[in-house]
């Protein structure tokens, strides 16, 4: 049966509802966070400095697809200073006095999260300008001409913003983020690290060979991963066996319908559609969505990502063209359209 519930799709980037027993997977200290050592390096020498002058640690934006370990770092960044951390999300706070008793609450030092902070609502956001910047709340008081604005002091805090289109942020808000940390893609062997940690702490016996399987088709991204372990623990304890061997893990992941390259039904269909009925491309990002039966912020945030990364399409300012290796990957005859060579051409030579 087609389902187009990208919610419980298993290569889905975002939390489903299965993804029990994600806190205990989750590192704790910058040292057993994997991969990212850019991030990882910067953010420890301002962590390092900060602690030193006994200050606030800047503000932090983390931004990258789903999945790749903003929540994660954003804990990590409070443990590692020694403080709390208080944690909310652009769409759950409606109002303006929502997010000043959240700031109001805060402890000196401390961490507020604020997750798809893309979705803050702009007259919520301009309560954050004044606090980010000189740790201060400006509060109306009275109406019309008796209305006279009081500033209150804030404890100093750091906010960590994490988002997956840092693209959708207004100009203001980003410009006070004081770090501003990428997350990318993770590459099979640092995933075969995460996926043997994750064995470890759920005392699951995986061979070395099965974790770079899972690895290699988890999208660069840990969430998949943790998940199809899971999934491939209940193909082994299904076939009586003590341990996910290669064996098994190829065999579950082909059950799960999750190709050599972590790709599944959705972005074959996304491919095919560029492929078969554009002749490669461009084609715009609606058509795309109304082909695969996804929204169009799904195709942006969740399939494209991978797409891009793997080098199979490319954006042009003309909608979405697909390159040679998705011609290979599929078994396909390259023979894209004369303009869609050409893009791909400018582009190719534009990413490298
Ligand atoms: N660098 C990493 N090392 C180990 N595990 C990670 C790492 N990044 C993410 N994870 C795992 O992936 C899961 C998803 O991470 P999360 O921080 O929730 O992603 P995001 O907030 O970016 O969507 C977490 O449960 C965590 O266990
Ligand atoms: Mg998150």
């Amino acid at each position: 049966m087609q389902t187009n519930d990208s919610n419980e799709r298993i290569l889905n980037p975002e939390p489903i509802t299965t993804d029990e027993n994600d806190n205990s997977l989750r590192p704790r200290v910058l040292r057993d966070y994997i991969g990212q050592d850019k991030v990882k390096s910067n953010l420890s020498v301002f962590m390092h400095s900060a602690k030193k002058r006994g200050t606030a640690l800047d503000h932090v934006l983390l931004y990258g697809p789903p999945g790749l370990g903003k929540t994660t770092l954003s804990r990590i960044i409070a443990n590692e200073m020694c403080v709390d951390i208080q944690i909310t999300s652009g769409p759950a706070i409606e109002r303006a006095g929502d997010l000043a008793a959240i700031l109001t609450s805060l402890q000196d030092n401390s961490v507020l999260f604020i997750d798809e902070i893309h979705r803050l609502n702009r007259a919520v956001e301009e309560i954050l300008y004044p606090a980010m910047e000189d740790f201060a709340l400006d509060m109306v008081l009275g109406k019309g001409l008796m209305a006279r604005t009081v500033r209150v002091p804030l404890k100093n805090f750091t906010l960590v913003g994490a988002t997956t289109r840092a693209g959708m942020l207004s100009a203001p808000l980003r410009d006070r983020f004081g770090v501003i940390c990428r997350l990318d893609m993770y590459n099979p062997d640092d995933l075969a690290l995460i996926i043997t940690r994750s064995a470890r702490i759920l005392c699951i016996n995986i061979s070395a060979e099965a974790c770079l399987e899972i690895a290699s088709r988890s999208r660069g991204t840990p969430r998949i991963a943790n998940r199809l372990l899971k999934r491939l623990r209940d193909f082994a304890e299904y076939y009586n066996s003590d341990s996910i061997t290669t064996e098994i893990a190829k065999d579950g992941l082909a059950k799960l319908e999750v190709d050599a390259l972590g790709l599944d039904r959705v972005d074959i269909t996304i491919l095919n559609t560029i492929i078969e009925k554009f002749d490669g491309g461009p084609v715009g990002l609606d058509t795309l969505a109304a082909a695969s039966g996804e929204e169009n912020n799904t195709i942006e945030d969740v399939y494209e990502p991978y797409l891009l990364q793997l080098g199979f399409i490319t954006r042009t300012p003309r909608g979405r063209i697909c390159l040679r290796r998705a011609y290979e990957h599929l078994g396909l005859k390259y023979t894209p359209s004369a303009e869609s060579m050409l893009n791909s051409e400018t582009n190719e030579v534009g990413t490298k």
